[in-house]
Order: C-alpha cells, then sequence, then structure tokens
C-alpha cells in the first residue's frame, strides 16, 4: 500500500524502518510511524497543528463532547458497508486519530491507515493505534497506491479531490465533515464586530457522485475553564482572537454551538 516518496516503489516495512527496493530508507519511530514528507516538500520547518493544537484538540475530543457528530460517523459508516470485514480505510488529515478510534473500535479486521502533516498529530495518533499505520505525509501527495481504500474520512482538513480519487478503489467512499453555517458562532461573538456565518457552498467534486449530506447540530455545555481553553486553542479562533478576547471567553463563554456538514461521495458518476 505505502509507496516511498522518492521514487514511487512499494515500501517493505520491517521493525526498525521502512524501505524500497532503490534502497531508501525512512526510519520508524518509536511510536511506530514514519514520516514520508522529503525535506524539499516541506513549506514549513513544522507544518500542520502545532504541539499544543494537537493536545487541547486531543484532550477535548477525549472529553466526549462531539459524541452526536461520532454516533453520526458511526451510523454512516455502517450504512456504507465501511465496517465490514476486510475494510482498508484511509484517514485524510488524521490528527491525533480520535475519529475512527471510536469509529473502529471493536470491530474485526478492519484496516485504518491515516496521514498529516503534523508529526505531532501523528505520533500520537500511532501511539493510542498502535495496529494502524501512519505516516506524516500530506492529502495532496499520499504516498501510497491508487485503489487502496474502500473509505476515506476527511474531519476539517484540507485534501485535493483528484488525490482522493486516485487512492480510492472503483465506488468507494469519501466521507468529508466541514463545519455548517452555525459551527461555533459564539466564538465569533466575542472576536470580531460584525458575526458572518459560515459559507455553505454547494460543492462539485469530479469523477464523485454525492450519495448523502447530513447536518448535525448540538449544543456543547463547556464545564470548566480548562475545556473552554481546549475548544479554543484546537481551532483558528485562538489565533484569531487578542489576549483579552480569550480570556474573556476563558471566563464567560459557557455554551457554544457545534454544527457539522457532513457529505458522502461515492467514487464513480
Ligand atoms: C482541524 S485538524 C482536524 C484533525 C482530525 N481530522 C480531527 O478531526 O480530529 C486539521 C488537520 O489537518 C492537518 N493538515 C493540514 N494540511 C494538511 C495537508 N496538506 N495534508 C495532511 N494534513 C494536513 C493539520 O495538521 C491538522 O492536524
Ligand atoms: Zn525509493
Amino acid at each position: 500500500m505505502w509507496i516511498c516518496p522518492k521514487c514511487k516503489q512499494p515500501l517493505s516495512q520491517d521493525t526498525q524502518s521502512w524501505h524500497c527496493e532503490a534502497g531508501h530508507i525512512y526510519d520508524k519511530a518509536k511510536e511506530g510511524y514514519v514520516n514520508l514528507v522529503l525535506a524539499n516538500q516541506k513549506r514549513s520547518k513544522t507544518p500542520g497543528d502545532s504541539k499544543e493544537m494537537v493536545n487541547a484538540r486531543r484532550n477535548f475530543l477525549m472529553s466526549g463532547a462531539y459524541q452526536p457528530l461520532v454516533n453520526g460517523l458511526k451510523e454512516l459508516f455502517s450504512v456504507y458497508g465501511l465496517l465490514d470485514s476486510g475494510s482498508h480505510i484511509f484517514d485524510a488529515g488524521c490528527g491525533e486519530g480520535y475519529y475512527l478510534r471510536e469509529i473502529v473500535s471493536g470491530q474485526k479486521d478492519v484496516h485504518v491507515a491515516g496521514c498529516d502533516v503534523s508529526k505531532f498529530a501523528v505520533l500520537k495518533a500511532a501511539k493510542a493505534n498502535k495496529n494502524w499505520l501512519y505516516a506524516v505525509a500530506s492529502t495532496f501527495d499520499v504516498p501510497v497506491n491508487a485503489a487502496c481504500f474502500d473509505g476515506i474520512l476527511q474531519i476539517f482538513s484540507p485534501s485535493s479531490e483528484a488525490e482522493m480519487h486516485r487512492v480510492l478503489k472503483e465506488d468507494g467512499i469519501w466521507i468529508v465533515v466541514e463545519p455548517h453555517s452555525h459551527h461555533l458562532n459564539e466564538f465569533k461573538q466575542y472576536i470580531y464586530d460584525d458575526v458572518e456565518e459560515h459559507p455553505v457552498p454547494a460543492h462539485e467534486m469530479s469523477g464523485f457522485t454525492l450519495l448523502d449530506e447530513k447536518r448535525i447540530t448540538f449544543t456543547i455545555l463547556l464545564t470548566d475553564s480548562v475545556q473552554r481553553d481546549q475548544l479554543l486553542m484546537m481551532t483558528p479562533y485562538y489565533w484569531a482572537a487578542n489576549p483579552s478576547q480569550r480570556e474573556t471567553i476563558n471566563a464567560s463563554l459557557t455554551s457554544i454551538t457545534a454544527d457539522f456538514r457532513v457529505m458522502v461521495w461515492r467514487k464513480g458518476e
């Protein structure tokens, strides 16, 4: 499945490293993941989410605050056969791997692979999901063979539809989660003078058919200030807010709207 980012030959895995026939070697970190981003492909020294953002997201998600989203996704996975024995699922921009851990846990013979450009995220994902394969890599250039996944989950991460099309098997399913119009609107009220709703554009994905679209909306009670901090820190609003706005949010925001748009695409027209 995984291929060498330099020469595109298959990668063999052993306990210490992944390597191709041409002799390119990628060391396996002790947590089990490999870094398949070549030095000349990096746009910054530490691409993707920072350690602080990844830690905040891990702690916030583990509190169960987004459970209704997990439940909705689990149902879709089941309806579209992605939890069937032998399924190969890809987590595109996996972060620290929370959602598939929740969705797939307890299912026999479902194989998960994931990538993220943040090495902090991949390290945490690999450490928590020891039997799954994670690599530091971009969703725009995934170092895997064509047509190797039955399903892709992509939550709040970027990717290219051409690349998702390439890595999916024929009739494969691509589940995309984006913010819906009211997602975390309360943060915006503290930060911006004019609060605008998230745009909800009509997507066209070339080579795909839209099978299903769902809106999952619920209110989260933010019971303590640590949780408020974690939620702010895992979003771009942390950077949009100035220190005094961050303090006010931390002192007074006691509930917030979660509003997700879930789309199910099938490869093929
Ligand atoms: C909002 S987080 C979502 C993480 C995870 N899907 C979740 O929902 O918990 C967005 C993630 O996309 C990653 N990311 C950004 N650009 C990427 C790219 N080109 N390829 C892979 N991951 C990327 C970031 O490092 C970050 O972990
Ligand atoms: Zn190679």
